[in-house]
């Protein structure tokens, strides 16, 4: 066992690392209050290669692994969750699942310009869209229905909290086509937001990650062409479940990295803050609070590195992933909050960064599978 980093992994790392401190850091405030998209900061993602990490460079990726897709998230989470969800969608829900599933047309045409996040010298990203008003942890209940027509499928109905929802270009859509067959009759199609009868409803006004672009998309009468689905007929819902467990690996790093980055803010402030004649590092109720966080930081790291380890080496990674999630999101949860008490009541204000990180905090329990789905996966898993 080699607990070591690659000298490439600490290159990406620290690649990561000055992105987010020289790109992201400046203007992150006023990008949550205002709820503005970062599209530039995203488009310099994109020449970075950031935005299809793990893609094979004949499909315009950059060909790295899923440990330095780990490293890169948890830098940029540290200053910014709204770049990172949408970096993470990109690559672990649209750009793997395309390239995992999608046949040789629809990588050239769809997954090439999308690991490469622009066309045309314009943004280009995805979006995943399985949740619905009635089918979130329960995803399998699909309301939009996709109508076998023959040469194609007509597509109806709504999709909810969807990230990159303005901002893509192309939708992966899970909809049922024949409703008698329960999951196995649910499909997954590659729709273009630009396509007739496909409509983005206004943004949603968050608590957290206000940056990144959430929406609700409907669907009337679109038409898809035959070609646009994934996979066999009936493997939509397992192509949603196989590609959200590498989805999870992307938001455990994420969780990881507003964990790291709000325990580096409450060390530092801890080191400059004095009260009662000397800083306050030097209270033990401080360093009791110091030390529980970097040890749970760390913790959620090693989980999160061995998931992605696992993905690289060929290994089932369902298991692994649903417990880096649930303990990175709840490290996340817990370290922002107490990174909160430690600034006090500088802690409240925008200016000190970690009253976001805890808000950003809060998502990361929730989207691509809540705490209580990855409990179901982990629950089973051990019991099979
Ligand atoms: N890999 C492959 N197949 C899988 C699978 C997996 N990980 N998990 C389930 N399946 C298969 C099952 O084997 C079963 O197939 P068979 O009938 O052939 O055996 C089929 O899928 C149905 O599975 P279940 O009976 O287990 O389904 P369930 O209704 O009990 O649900 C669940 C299981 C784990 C709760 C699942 O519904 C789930 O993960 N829900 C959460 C969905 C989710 O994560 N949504 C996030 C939305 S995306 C998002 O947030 C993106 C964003 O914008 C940030």
């Amino acid at each position: 066992m080699n607990f070591q980093l690659s000298e490439e992994h600490l290159m990406i790392q620290s690649a990561a690392r000055d992105f987010a401190r020289n790109e992201c850091l400046p203007g992150v405030i006023e990008r949550d209050e205002l709820q503005r998209f970062p599209k530039e900061q995203i488009m310099k993602l994109a020449e970075l290669g950031f935005m299809g990490m793990m893609v094979d460079p004949q499909y315009g990726g950059s060909g790295m692994d899923t440990v330095s897709y780990v490293l890169a998230m948890e830098e940029i989470s540290k200053i910014d969750a709204s770049v990172s969800v949408c970096m993470s969608v990109n690559n672990s829900l649209v750009c793997w699942g395309l390239e995992a599933y999608g046949n040789e047309e629809q990588k050239q045409k769809y997954l090439t310009p999308l690991a490469q996040g622009t066309k045309d010298g314009d943004l280009y990203i995805g979006a995943f869209l399985l949740s619905e008003p009635e089918a979130g942890s329960d995803a399998t209940s699909q309301r939009t229905t996709a109508e076998d027509k023959g040469d194609h499928y007509l597509l109806n109905g709504t999709k909810n909290w969807i990230t990159n929802g303005s901002s893509a270009s192309v939708y992966l859509v899970m909809a049922q086509t024949d409703e008698g067959k329960g999951s196995k009759g649910i499909n997954a199609f590659i729709v273009e937001k630009n396509w007739p009868g496909v409509t983005v409803s206004a943004k949603e006004n968050k608590l957290g990650i206000r940056g990144s672009d959430t929406h609700t998309i409907m669907f009337t009468d679109v038409v898809v062409p035959k070609e646009n689905r994934i996979g066999e007929d009936g493997f939509g819902f397992k192509f949603a479940m196989k590609t959200l467990a590498g989805g999870r690996i992307g938001i455990a790093s994420q969780a990881l990295g507003i964990a790291s980055g709000a325990f580096e803010l409450a060390v530092k402030y801890s080191k400059e803050r004095k009260a009662f004649g000397k800083e306050i590092m030097h209270h033990q109720a401080i360093q009791f609070k110091l030390a529980d966080m970097a040890t749970k930081v760390e913790a959620a790291r090693l989980l999160c590195l061995k998931a992605a380890w696992e993905k690289d080496q060929g290994k089932d990674y369902t298991l692994s992933s649903s417990m880096a999630k649930v303990f990175s999101s709840e490290t996340a949860m817990w370290t922002a909050i107490e990174a909160v008490q430690v600034h006090g009541g500088y802690g409240f204000v925008k200016e000190y960064h970690v009253e976001r990180l805890m808000r950003d905090a809060k998502i990361t329990q929730i989207y691509e599978g809540t705490s209580e789905v990855q409990r179901i996966v982990i629950g089973r898993a051990i019991l099979q």
